[in-house]
């Protein structure tokens, strides 16, 4: 095969990622797309830098074996922690994604914006240096998701108990006059409308979806990787667990494939 008919290869810790697949899916229709969600050992965001090293290191030999042209990592915790190591000993162009804080910062009028991640996107290094600019002029409210993408793999987006959680976590940012609130986890957009139950129509609610589409069409130009076949790309779901929360959040006509627990 043609190196730029190869797959784009994505990751995450499991199937939150898939937000960030529906934007490249939209915006780049004849890619073929390789998606693995590591759900066995999601979340990602309590680990240690070390760990999530380790498994971003072997999401992305994984998705190398599928010979990928391309690495996405879905996955705001695995890029804030894992991306430099991982861009050091890779060739293979690597698309990370961030918390929006910068969009955020150009749209807020209070200057006080908020954001909800994991603690280890709020606590990464990455994290520090890009916010570190941006505190210069705009407060920023930070609070950790705890148990948020644990219920989204469970297949749970749509709760009382999930509304009750993103309520305790979000009002005190909205008492602090946030306007504007930046979702720093990819598994946060499944919870759209939740959220904006809950905050009402005057907040805007800023996610990297497809700012993440657009850079990675940006590197498919820069190394003229695009795939030259127009009939419409493949896409295949790997996932280490609950294959069913992925059937339940994706269209039925894809690929969903298991891969055996016990050697993954
Ligand atoms: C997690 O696995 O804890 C969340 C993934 C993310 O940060 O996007």
């Amino acid at each position: 095969m043609k190196s730029n008919n190869l797959a784009i290869g994505i990751f995450d810790s499991g199937v939150g990622g898939t937000s960030i697949w529906s934007e490249i899916r939209t915006l780049l229709p004849n890619e073929n797309t390789i998606y693995l969600s590591d759900s066995k050992n999601a979340p990602y965001g309590e680990k240690s830098k070390q760990e999530i090293i380790d498994l971003s290191v072997k999401n992305t030999n994984f998705l190398l074996n599928q010979n990928c042209k391309l690495i996405v990592i879905a996955c705001n915790t695995a890029t804030t922690n894992a991306i430099k190591i991982l861009r050091e000993n890779y060739k293979v162009p690597i698309v990370g994604i961030e918390p929006a804080i910068r969009p955020a910062a150009l749209k807020t009028k209070t200057n006080i914006i908020g954001i909800l991640a994991t603690k280890g996107t709020l606590n990464s290094e990455l994290f520090e240096i890009t916010s570190s600019v941006i505190r210069q002029t705009i407060t920023i409210k930070e609070t950790v998701g705890t148990g948020l993408v644990e219920l989204i793999e469970s297949g749970d987006i749509n709760s009382l108990k999930i509304k009750n959680l993103l309520t305790s976590y979000i009002e005190p940012m909205l008492e602090e006059h946030v306007d504007c609130l930046v979702l720093g986890c990819t598994h946060y957009p499944y919870l759209m409308p939740i959220i904006r139950e809950i905050v009402g129509d005057k907040i805007q609610i800023i996610d990297s979806g497809e700012a993440v589409a657009r850079q990675t069409k940006a590197i498919l130009d820069k190394y003229q990787l695009f795939n030259t076949e127009t009939k419409g790309g493949t896409s295949q779901f790997y996932i280490n667990k609950n294959k069913s929360v992925l059937e339940m959040l994706l269209p039925k006509n894809n690929d969903f494939i298991s891969i055996d627990e016990t050697n993954f």
